[in-house]
């Protein structure tokens, strides 16, 4: 709706004035792709490789002890992939690694004491429950007694 009012007010300058103090923000070719094209090839090059590498390669657990008091990690266990946090108290918050959006596995962030997702920025809780999207879907949460 606002870009309608926007283009409205630059058209409209154009033709009485001849320029417009908007006319250069929303130049269709402000945009140079070739100019950005190598970059965005490196960037989901990597984004490919984390994708992959976050697939294959997950620490195998057999136990739920075998995690720390305080840590987070994203492991397999019995063929499954699971984001585990064990707080200090001993508590276990256990969910599925997989981001619901496209299906990247998520990452820890210590900071902030969440579950974040390398593809797209999709940020969920300790028990998967989203902060910030794209996902509109939280993770799915295990019960730990189950596993
Ligand atoms: S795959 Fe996780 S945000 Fe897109």
């Amino acid at each position: 709706m606002i870009f309608g009012t926007i283009s409205s007010r630059i058209i409209s300058d154009l033709i009485i004035n001849e320029n417009s103090k908007y006319e250069n923000i929303f130049n269709p070719s402000r945009i140079k792709p070739i100019a950005g094209f190598t970059s965005f090839v490196e960037e989901n090059a990597v984004v490919a490789f984390d994708f992959i590498k976050d697939k294959l390669f997950k620490e195998k657990i057999t136990s739920l002890h075998e995690i720390n008091e305080g840590e987070a990690k994203v492991v397999k266990y019995e063929g499954d992939s699971y984001a585990l946090y064990k707080e200090a108290t001993g508590k276990v918050h256990l969910v599925k690694s997989t981001c619901p959006h496209a299906k990247c596995e998520v990452r820890w962030n210590s900071a902030e004491l969440s579950w974040d997702c390398p593809c797209h920025g999709s940020r969920f809780n300790i028990n998967g429950k989203i902060l910030t999207g794209p996902s509109v879907m939280a993770l799915q949460r295990v019960d730990p007694e189950d596993s």
